[in-house]
This record gives C-alpha cells, sequence and structure tokens, in this order.
C-alpha cells in the first residue's frame, strides 16, 4: 500500500519520529511540519548533521542547497564551507558599521579592530579551503584534507580569538553582546564544516 511500510508504520509517522527526535534536543531550530525530510539528499543532510556539534544549526544552514549537494559528502563540505565563509564576512562587515559608532572607548575600539582582523584572516583560511576543495583529487587527495583541516581549524580559532574580546568588557548600548551573538553563530558554522570535513577524510 502506498505510504506504508512493510510492517504498517505509515512512512509519515518514521519521519515524523525521526523529525521530533533530531530537532527537539535544540530550541534554534526553525523547522515546520512542511520541512519533514522527503529526499534522500535531505535525509544524507540530515544524517550527516546530526555527527556536528550544532545539528540545528547545520540543518537549517545547508538544507536549501539540497539540489546541489545530493548525496555527496563533498559539496556537503563545499556548501557548509561556502556558508561559515560568507557569514564571516558578512559579520565582519557588520563589526565594521558598529565600529564607527561614536562615543566608543578607545578599549572597545580595539576590541572591535582586533575582532575584525582575525575574521579577516579566517576569510582567507575558509577562501584558501574552499579552493583547495576544487582541487581535490589524485593521489594527494589526503595530503590536501589534511591541509583543509589545518585551515579551517586555525579559523575557528581566529573566531574564538575575536569572541574572547567581547566576553568580558561590557560595552555601551550593549554592542559587545550583538557582536558576540554574531561571532558565536560564524563560529558555531565553521565548528560544523570542521566536523563534515573531518567525517569527509575519515572515510578516505
Ligand atoms: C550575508 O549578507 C547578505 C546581504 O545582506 C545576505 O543576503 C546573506 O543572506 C548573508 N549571508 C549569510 C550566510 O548570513
Amino acid at each position: 500500500m502506498a505510504g506504508k511500510m512493510s510492517n504498517g508504520i505509515p512512512i509519515w509517522l518514521t519521519l515524523l519520529l525521526l523529525f521530533a527526535l533530531s530537532s527537539s534536543a535544540c530550541a534554534a531550530a526553525r523547522l515546520t511540519l512542511s520541512e519533514i525530510p522527503t529526499s534522500s539528499s535531505v535525509e544524507f543532510i540530515r544524517s550527516s548533521c546530526i555527527k556536528t556539534d550544532y545539528p540545528a544549526l547545520c540543518f537549517n544552514s545547508l538544507s536549501v542547497y539540497a539540489p546541489t549537494i545530493q548525496t555527496s559528502p563533498k559539496q556537503l563540505v563545499d556548501a557548509a564551507l561556502s556558508v561559515s565563509l560568507e557569514s564571516t564576512r558578512n559579520t565582519s562587515e557588520k563589526i565594521g558599521t558598529l565600529s564607527k559608532t561614536r562615543g566608543m572607548s578607545s578599549k572597545e575600539a580595539e576590541a572591535m579592530s582586533d575582532c575584525m582582523e582575525s575574521l579577516g584572516d579566517s576569510v582567507e583560511e575558509l577562501k584558501q579551503s574552499l579552493q583547495a576543495m576544487k582541487d581535490l583529487r589524485g593521489k594527494d587527495v589526503k595530503l590536501h584534507m589534511n591541509d583543509i583541516q589545518t585551515w579551517v581549524s586555525a579559523a575557528l580559532t581566529e573566531e574564538n580569538t575575536c569572541m574572547d574580546g567581547f566576553t568580558t568588557n561590557g560595552f555601551k548600548d550593549g554592542a559587545d553582546n550583538l557582536v558576540r551573538s554574531h561571532i558565536v553563530k560564524v563560529a558555531h558554522l565553521t565548528s560544523n564544516a570542521l566536523a563534515l570535513i573531518n567525517a569527509m577524510a575519515g572515510s578516505l
């Protein structure tokens, strides 16, 4: 019978349960019932994301790329790196705008400028990694994956360094909280990308 598995449990119920189990742990999940995984690609993204530290963010940021990702670990990593890169660039831009706010103390201005420098390095490392993913073929694949792991890990360190500048100071107008919320998301996206890269490297 269409829509039923052989043991009589409707497929929609199975998917609903899988979905509920995977997303209930994270309040950040913004999925609705209409987004219940239906294709093998979405299922591939979901099951890959479960192994990252921030599975809901991972799934929410990558599932829109399902048509490109299909079930390719390489395309999945490409998408994760691209999202992380774009998000890092955006955040750097936002901090740049914020840092032009008048009335910042010199300490605040310094934290902003240090952070933008760290994010700039992070952007370069993520770009380098994306480029290396393009050249990933032949007998040096493992070596290149190793480089990519190193660069993305360095990018994550830069993002955490940026965050450190905003953990203790109470900034005027809550600018530190604003910056921190953006950086936390960027760092989580990069952490997820690294986890997906590590999974891909482990399967080679
Ligand atoms: C980056 O900013 C652009 C322009 O504001 C926006 O369209 C895009 O969705 C943002 N990307 C991410 C990953 O936040």
